[in-house]
This record gives C-alpha cells, structure tokens and sequence, in this order.
C-alpha cells in the first residue's frame, strides 16, 4: 500500500482541481434549465472514469438523466466492489445566503464551498482517486470495481430501479460501496449501518373555482388554508407523536445491544440544540435525540401554501391550498403500506367541503445492516488505517432508497463510508466539504479495495 499511498500524498493538488471542475457544473437533477449542465456532468464523470483506469465506460440514456457505468475486472477470482454515488445536486435556492457563488467552488479554511461539495460529489470523486491510486501507481486493484454513478438522486432515482432489474449481470457483484453519508462528528471516523425510508406525499386542496372577495362570500365557503390546517393539526400531537391509525404499527424496538452501543457514543445533548440554535429540544416523548434520528419515524410538513402572501393586506379567500408532507421510515415499516394509511387518514379527516387530492411522490424503504459482516469490517478497518482511529458504527435518519433496493434486486449488502460532517450544510446554502476528510478519505477508499482482498 506504500506505493498507492505516496500517490495519493503527491496528487493531493491535482485531485482538489479536479474536485473544483467537478463542482463547476450546475447539476441541479430538478430543475428542467439544468438539463444540460446535467448531461455535461455525466460526461465529466465518465471522462474522469476513463481517466482513471475504467474500461467499457457509458453512458446509460434514461427518461430523466443518465446513468455513468464504468468497470475494471483485472482480478480474476477477487471480488467485485461495485460504487454507488451520485452526480445530480440539490437546487441553490436561497441564493442570497451564500458567501460565494454555489457553483463558484471557493476555499475558506481548509473546506471547499460549493453545492455538491460533499452531497455527493466530493465523496464520490474521492472513490474515483482511490481506485486511481491503485491503478496508476501498482497497474492493477487488489479486487474488481464497477460505479454505477446516477444523476437522478436528489429527485427520488426513479429510472435506477428499473436501470438494475434490466442490467442484472452487468451489476454482478459481491458487494455495494457508497460513500454519501456523514461521519458522527468532526475527528469521528464513522461507518453508517442504517438508514431510513421515506414516503413523500403532495396534499392539493380546492375549495371553490376561483378566489374570492372575503366580504362578499366570507362565511359561506370553507377556506381550503383552513381545511389544510386542520388536517395538518390532525397529523401529529403537540409532543409530536404521529396520530395516523396504524402508523407504528410494523416499527421495531431497538435491542438492548444496540441501545448500549449507542449510548458509548459521544454525543452532547446540549451541544446539539446550541449548534442548531433550537430554543428547546423537541421530540417524541420517551427517546433520545439518537434514538430519533435512527430508530423512530417521523413526519413533516416540508412545505406550505396558500392564498396571500405578498405586501400588505388582501381581503380574499383563496380557491387552493397545497402542502408537501413526507415520512421518514424505519426497518420493517413498508412506504406502500404507511402511503395508504396516509392517504385514509387525511380524506377520512378532511372537511367534506373541500376536494381533496393526495398524490404519491418517491420514496424507498428504510435499511440496516449486521455490522459484524465481512465487508463492514473491512471497511472499519480501511478508515481505522487512514484516519489513525477506530471508526464509530452509526445509523442515520437521512435517506437512499437504493441501498435496500440492491438487498432485494441483486442481493447485495451495501458498506457507507461516508466523509461527510454533519455541519456541512448538505441541501442547504454554503454546502461545503472539510479537505482533510477528503483526502484522508481517498486513503481510506483505496485501503477498503485492499481489504476487500481474498487471499
Ligand atoms: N446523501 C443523502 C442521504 C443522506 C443524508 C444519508 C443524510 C444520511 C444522512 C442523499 O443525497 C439524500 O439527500 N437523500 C434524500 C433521498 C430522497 C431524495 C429520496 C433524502 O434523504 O432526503
Ligand atoms: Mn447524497
Ligand atoms: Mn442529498
């Protein structure tokens, strides 16, 4: 490993300039304007893969964005690591809160600013420079590598499901790396064994055909913000606990192990309110933060309109209201089974002076992993290597639908080694990426190949 090594030490320079043409591209996967900052990213992801070392290099067309494949399988007898990540990013919205410009990456005390620094594209261009490492400096990897590097991520991966079940033997492999994950904390080398589900939902509601004088019809017609509040009202207790019929139903207790486990963590109750500038902790009832975050289910209102919202003061009652609801899941709960309970519940609560549309957006089911399997010690011995630490293993409340998704197409368990922290503002203004954990991190990456060796 000396020799992969001493690579990664001299090209330190040359990764961070790739890492910045990298983030140069507007990739925002939602927005239509972006279509073509996206395919150019694609390009740029497969021109980076060929760079590397990768053979049979493609792009995947699909009915959004491309899928970049690239596959090196020069070790006969070894196993196949095939690397997850994404090259799609959250949109920059709000613009103004940004200290330098989202696609101008900048420099600020060892972190880069940018959007997609480290959601995903640091963290999958640090698994591109660990293979790069391998190939440049020894001529081969220890084990075989596909990537499998989507652009359709942030907006739920709806064409990837389809993408795996119609390239099974092209995916054949031992087992998935991804790295797209925070680490606990700063200096915390952190292995990620779980994560949640999500269903997303959109309410629509629609009182009359057009808006209208408060005064004239005020009193005869429901208000549709009205009919939504109280459906939002409906949704959760003041403590937060979800009062749709059925809804922890299928969600399983933590074991005692783990629960001991995680109570080793350091972790600062405290801290973290005063980091988020929360007045007071707020949470079901009964559950630590952690314990929130990685074993329980939650749902949120993530977005709200209705009627008036400019200067001044309009008398009206507006025609529509609409909000954006989503749930985060965990192990054993099903989205189809919570969708459905969702949908009863709100028609069921909901003012019959109103219509009413709910419609399904994506979502994926939650996921955990034993962390006593063969590639998740591989992995912790991988960052214990580069980081000098032994790697914490923690669960995660964020969400990638197609960790479970591999588990139950191709029957692949899934190592996250993410380098991410947790302050650093993914899907938020001043996204950035700590340069330290990026380089440690390519390290890190290029041990995980080595330990994945058989002898
Ligand atoms: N990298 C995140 C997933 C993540 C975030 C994992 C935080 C662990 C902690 C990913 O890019 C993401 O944002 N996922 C979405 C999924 C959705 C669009 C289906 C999410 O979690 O909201
Ligand atoms: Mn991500
Ligand atoms: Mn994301």
């Amino acid at each position: 490993m000396q020799k992969v090594l001493s690579y990664i030490e001299k090209n330190q320079d040359r990764f961070l300039e790739e890492l910045k043409d990298f983030l140069r591209i507007p990739s925002i996967s939602n927005n239509a304007e972006n279509k073509k900052d996206v395919l150019r990213c694609a390009h740029y992801v497969a021109d980076q893969l060929r760079q590397i070392g990768m053979q049979q290099t493609q792009l995947f067309p699909t009915s959004g964005h491309p899928i970049v494949y690239g596959e090196w399988l020069g070790a006969p007898g070894q196993p196949a690591i095939l690397c997850y990540g994404h090259y799609d990013v959250q949109p920059v919205d709000p613009l103004d809160l940004w200290i330098s410009g989202p696609f101008d990456p900048t420099i600020r005390n060892g972190e880069i600013f940018a959007r997609g620094s480290v959601d995903d594209k640091g963290q999958v261009l640090m698994n591109f420079k660990g293979v790069e490492a391998h190939l440049k400096s020894e001529g081969k990897l220890p084990v075989n590598v596909k990537f499998l590097i989507e652009g359709e991520e942030e907006v739920g991966s709806a064409n990837l499901d389809h993408f795996i079940v119609n390239h099974k033997e092209l995916l054949k492999a031992d087992v998935v790396l991804i790295s797209d994950t925070p680490m606990f904390d700063r200096g915390v080398p952190s292995i990620c064994y779980g994560l949640r589900g999500l269903v997303y939902c959109q309410i629509d509601l629609k009182g009359t055909n057009s808006d209208l004088h408060s005064g004239s019809f005020g009193g005869t017609v429901i208000n549709p913000n009205f009919a939504l509040a109280q459906i939002i009202m409906s949704l959760k207790d003041r403590e937060g606990r979800i009062q749709i019929p059925g809804f922890y139903d299928d969600v399983l207790p933590m074991s005692p192990e783990e629960k001991q486990e995680l109570a080793r963590l350091p972790f600062n109750e405290e801290k973290y309110q005063k980091d988020l500038g929360a007045p007071a902790p707020f949470g079901e009832k009964g559950y630590g933060t952690l314990e929130r975050i990685w074993v329980r289910p939650t749902l949120e209102l993530n977005g709200l309109c209705g009627g008036f919202i400019g200067e001044g003061a309009k008398t009206v009652i507006p025609a529509k209201a609409m909000a954006k609801i989503s749930m985060r899941l965990v192990p054993n709960q099903d989205p189809d089974k919570i969708a459905d309970l969702f949908e009863r519940y709100v028609k069921q609560i909901a003012s019959p002076s109103v219509e009413l549309t709910v419609t399904r957006m994506h979502g994926g089911k939650a996921w955990v992993a034993p962390i006593d399997h063969p590639a998740i010690q591989a992995a912790s011995r991988a960052f214990e290597k580069a980081f000098g630490k032994r790697p914490v293993f923690v669960r995660e409340g964020g969400s990638i639908p197609v960790v479970a998704t591999f588990a139950e197409l191709l029957g692949l368990p899934s190592v996250l080694m993410g380098i991410g922290l947790p302050d650093e503002n993914a899907h938020a203004p001043n996204e950035k990426l700590d340069l330290f954990n990026f380089q440690t991190g390519i390290a890190g990456s290029a041990h995980f190949f080595n330990e994945m060796k058989q002898e």
